[in-house]
């Protein structure tokens, strides 16, 4: 299975936000990972499409958008045009996670859902096969910097047994908390996709850190 890195700007330097998306240009990255967040799902405000747009002009990798916000249905047409290619919704955020799942996918975007850290993969057993990827939240989203909760291992396993049972073709991504301690274990689970925001963009050698996480 791919070992994929998937480094998040929101602990970039916005005041060189070109400089920070080459650097993952030049990187062993495979996409960029945007955090959304509007401030009502989450308690905090992030950055928004003018930037998702911006960052579409110079990245040489797949955008890989992460929507914290309440229903997200409203955002799919503006985020295709800003240059996403994979979106990313939250279970918690959709009455009607099917039919917005379908929606993403009719723009030609790859689909996923994320759970927070309470909720559990069963509830996905009726979605599964329709996901490109899962998204498992290592940390209460909201903000980089945040301790790892240790149980998402345990639930990157649940949620393999699940992939493998139903035959479905998931990703599975984690975001929250990674670095160097937990990506070798997170993989070894069944992990395809690492997310790291802080671990990357507060090393003094950010092509190191994400080549370090990329052969854990
Ligand atoms: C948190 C975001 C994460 C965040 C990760 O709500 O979804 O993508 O940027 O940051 P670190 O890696 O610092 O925990
Ligand atoms: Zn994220």
């Amino acid at each position: 299975m791919p070992r994929l890195v998937s480094p998040s700007l929101l602990s970039a330097d916005f005041l060189n936000l070109e400089r920070d998306v080459e650097m993952l240009n030049q990187s062993q990255a495979d996409w960029l990972h945007l955090d959304i967040m509007d401030g009502v799902f989450v308690p905090n405000i992030s950055f928004g499409l003018p930037i998702v747009e911006s960052i579409s002009k110079k990245a040489k990798k797949p955008l890989d958008v992460h929507l914290m916000i309440v229903d997200p249905d409203r955002y799919v047409e503006a985020f295709k045009k800003a240059g996403a290619d994979i979106l990313t919704v939250h279970y918690e955020a959709c009455n009607h996670l099917h039919r917005t799942i379908q929606y993403i996918k009719s723009y030609g975007m790859k689909a996923a859902v994320s759970l927070n850290p309470h909720t559990t993969i069963n509830l996905l057993e009726n979605i599964i096969t329709e996901l490109d990827m899962v998204l498992l939240m290592s940390v209460n989203p909201g903000f980089g910097g945040q301790k790892f909760i240790p149980q998402t291992t345990t639930k990157v396993k649940q949620l393999k047994d699940l992939i493998k049972a139903t035959n479905s073709s998931a990703l599975i991504q984690v975001d929250g908390g990674v670095d160097q301690t937990n990506a070798k274990a997170l993989f070894e689970a069944g992990a395809d996709c690492l997310v790291a925001g802080s671990y990357v963009f507060k090393s003094d050698d950010p092509f190191k850190a994400i080549e370090t996480l990329k052969n854990s």
